[in-house]
């Protein structure tokens, strides 16, 4: 997709012409997390309609707008809203702010999402940090044709979570005393929530949740070299057998009331970047 370059030249300088810092990390806030905008210092704020090229964030809890500024003493560039394979968009466009974002030289990325629990031992309201996922959206973002100043044309995905990450987050969970997971994120497109029969699938085929994001984002990101970092909101518990009905609504409350972990999660893995002890 070699169209590509230029798009993200332009959208990176234009997001320069109004912020001139040197973001060290890229933050995408899913459902529920956008409060973690407000913690951020001298936030320089984007809408991505303004964007050459960005598409729209149309999802609910989503806002819609980039936030530069300082995160936990680190220089940052916050997605507030992320795009969904589910708005009809496609995925390389999706992606294209993690392309952005590299552009102006970000070298890890965190993400955060809600997803629905199919580890019988996992409750709503507990977060999960990745450690693997299951592409079922049916396409990948690199799909085309290869441009290799961005990336190979096959990427390694043996290990798209960065292991060391990982182990930081889970281990701010211990020191702060809330269950942390780490388990296996399983994508697919949307919109509709799963059938009693497709949670029994998702679960027999090693997937501890289920979401409609991140992946895409991830597989870019891995493309073109960054670090990554992803932590899951659980909002509800798919039991086959005894599962209630399922609102976008009850999913944007439960993130919310559980934002505290991710926050603190992600806060704490910045500063520990900030200090140099990454
Ligand atoms: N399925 C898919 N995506 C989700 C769910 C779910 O049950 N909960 C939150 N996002």
């Amino acid at each position: 997709m070699l169209h590509q370059a230029q798009k993200i030249t332009a959208a990176a300088n234009f997001i320069r012409d109004r912020w001139n810092g040197a973001p060290r990390a890229g933050v995408i806030l899913g459902t529920g997390l956008g409060n973690l905008a407000s913690f951020i210092e001298n936030p320089t704020n984007i809408p991505y309609e303004e964007i050459p090229h960005f598409p729209r964030s149309t999802a609910i809890g989503h806002r819609g707008q980039l936030v530069c500024g300082t995160l936990a003493g680190l220089p940052v560039v916050t997605m507030e809203g992320r795009f969904h394979v589910y708005e009809g968009y496609p995925q390389w466009q999706i992606t294209l702010p993690v392309r952005v974002m590299k552009s102006l030289g970000i070298d890890l990325l965190v993400v955060s999402n809600a997803s629905g629990g199919l580890n019988p031992r996992y409750r709503s309201g507990e977060v999960m940090v990745l450690d693997d996922h299951i592409n079922l959206m049916h396409a990948s973002p690199l799909m085309g044709i290869n441009d290799d100043q961005l990336g190979p044309r096959f990427p390694d995905m043996s290990s798209p979570y960065d292991r060391n990450l990982v182990e930081r987050a889970l281990e701010i969970a211990r020191q702060e005393n809330f269950v942390a997971h780490r388990g296996v994120y399983v994508a697919l497109s949307g919109p509709n929530y799963e059938t009693r029969a497709e949670y029994r699938l998702l679960r027999k085929i090693g997937g501890d949740v289920v979401g409609m994001s991140t992946v895409p984002e991830v597989i870019v990101a891995v493309h073109c070299g960054l670090r990554v970092l992803a932590i899951s909101t659980v909002t509800n518990v798919c039991q086959p057998d005894t599962l209630a009905a399922t609102s976008g609504e009850e999913i944007v409350a439960a993130a919310a009331a559980a934002e505290y972990k991710v926050r603190t999660m992600v806060l704490g893995v910045l500063a520990q970047e900030t200090n140099g002890q990454g």
